[in-house]
C-alpha cells in the first residue's frame, strides 16, 4: 500500500490512520458549503426535534459507482459498475413508505421516477406540433404523466434531496457529511448503501497532475486500498442509525458467506446479498439470525424486487426503533 505521509505501510497501519489519511489528502469538495446548507435545511425540516409533523424517518440511499481518477486534471479514470437502478427504485419505495430520502447518486446514473422513460427521454417522449410547440408523444404520455406526478409529489413535500458525486473522493466526503448531519436523528435514520464503491484508488498527492502521456510506454501503477468506511460510520459518524450495506458477487457459492462476514466485521444491521446476473430478480436479506430471500413478483409486468425488499426493511427498521426505545 502506498503512503507518502507517515511512512507506515500495509498491515502496520490502523484503519483509523488510513481513514484519516484518506480524508486529509483528498481534494477538497468544491461545493461543500452548498451541500452542508441543503443538508441542514432538509434534516431540520424532517427531524422530529423541530416539532414538525412531517415524516421523521430519514434514509440515505447511495447509488451508482464511484470513479477513481488517474490524473488530477482528470482525463482517464477507473470506473465501478452500477447503473443506479437499485438506488433509484429503492428511493421511490422509501418515499412511498413516508421516508425523507437523501439520494446520494453518481452523476448521470438512473434517477427516481425516470425508470419507465426511454433513455433519451427528452427527444423520444416529446414532439413538435404543427405550431412548433412541444407536446408529449401519445405513445409515452402515460409513462410521462406518472413520472411527473410522482416526482412532483415527492419534491413538493420536500421528501427528496439529491446529492451527486462522481469520484471516490466526492462520494466518501459527502457520505461523511450526511452521516454526521443525521447523528441527532438517532435510530430514525437509516443508511442503505447500494453504491458500488471503489476498493482501490490513487492517492491525490501521488497522482500525475497532467494527462499521462502514452508515448512514455506501458503504464505501471500501484493503487492504494480505499479504507472501508462502514466501521467508522457505525462507530463514530452515526452510531444509532440503522445500517444496511450490500454485497455483490458473481460467484453464488461465496455470496452468503461474504455477506455474513460483512455483517459481523462492520456490525451492519442488515447486509443485502445479490448476484450480478440475478440482482433484479432476487436478493437475500441477511441479518444476525436469519436469511430471507426476496423475489420480484413475476406475475406483475413492471414489478420490482425493491417493492417487497423495502417493505421488509421498513418493518425491520420499525422494530429497531422500538427496540432502541425511541419510538414516538
Ligand atoms: O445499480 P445497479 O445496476 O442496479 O446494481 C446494483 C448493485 C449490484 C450495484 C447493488 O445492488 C450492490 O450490490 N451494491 C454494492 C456493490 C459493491 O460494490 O459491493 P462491495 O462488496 O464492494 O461493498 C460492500 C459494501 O461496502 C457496500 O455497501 C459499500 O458501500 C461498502 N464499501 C465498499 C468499499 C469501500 N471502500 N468502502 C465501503 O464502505
Amino acid at each position: 500500500m502506498m503512503d507518502s505521509r507517515d511512512g507506515l505501510q500495509g498491515p502496520h497501519r490502523t484503519l483509523d490512520t488510513d481513514i484519516e489519511s484518506f480524508f486529509n489528502s483528498a481534494p477538497p469538495l468544491k461545493d461543500s458549503l452548498d451541500i452542508g446548507r441543503k443538508l441542514k435545511e432538509f434534516i431540520d425540516r424532517h427531524s422530529f426535534s423541530s416539532g414538525n409533523k412531517g415524516p421523521s424517518r430519514i434514509v440515505c440511499v447511495s447509488s451508482g459507482g464511484t470513479t477513481v481518477p488517474l490524473e488530477q486534471r482528470c482525463v482517464r479514470y477507473i470506473d465501478n459498475f452500477s447503473s443506479g437502478h437499485r438506488g433509484a427504485a429503492s428511493t421511490e419505495y422509501f418515499v412511498k413508505a413516508g421516508y425523507a430520502v437523501v439520494f446520494l447518486h453518481r452523476r448521470g446514473t438512473c434517477q427516481p421516477y425516470c425508470r419507465s422513460l426511454p433513455e433519451n427521454s427528452l427527444l423520444e417522449c416529446f414532439e413538435l406540433t404543427e405550431e412548433s410547440s412541444v407536446q408529449v408523444r401519445q405513445s409515452h404520455s402515460e409513462a410521462v404523466k406518472r413520472a411527473i406526478r410522482h416526482h412532483h409529489t415527492a419534491t413538493e413535500k420536500g421528501l427528496l434531496l439529491k446529492l451527486p458525486f462522481t469520484s471516490i473522493f466526492e462520494y466518501l466526503q459527502i457520505l461523511r457529511m450526511v452521516a454526521i448531519s443525521v447523528k441527532n436523528v438517532g435510530s430514525y435514520c437509516m443508511f442503505y448503501l447500494a453504491a458500488a464503491v471503489s476498493d482501490f484508488y490513487v492517492p491525490w498527492e501521488s497522482m500525475a497532475e497532467h494527462k499521462i502521456q502514452s508515448a512514455s510506454g506501458p503504464l505501471d501503477m500501484r493503487l492504494a486500498q480505499v479504507p472501508k468506511m462502514l466501521s467508522v460510520l457505525r462507530k463514530e459518524w452515526a452510531p444509532m442509525a440503522y445500517c444496511i450495506s450490500f454485497k455483490l458477487e458473481t460467484d453464488p457459492k461465496i455470496l452468503l458467506e461474504k455477506a455474513d462476514m460483512a455483517l459481523r466485521k462492520y456490525k451492519m444491521h442488515v447486509v443485502i446479498a445479490n448476484e450480478l446476473l440475478t440482482r433484479k430478480e432476487e436478493v437475500v436479506v441477511v441479518t444476525s439470525n436469519e436469511r430471507i430471500t426476496v423475489h420480484r413478483d413475476s406475475n406483475e409486468a413492471d414489478a420490482d424486487v425493491e417493492s417487497p425488499l423495502i417493505k421488509l426493511l421498513v418493518e425491520k427498521h420499525s422494530a429497531y426503533i422500538k427496540e432502541t426505545g425511541t419510538s414516538n
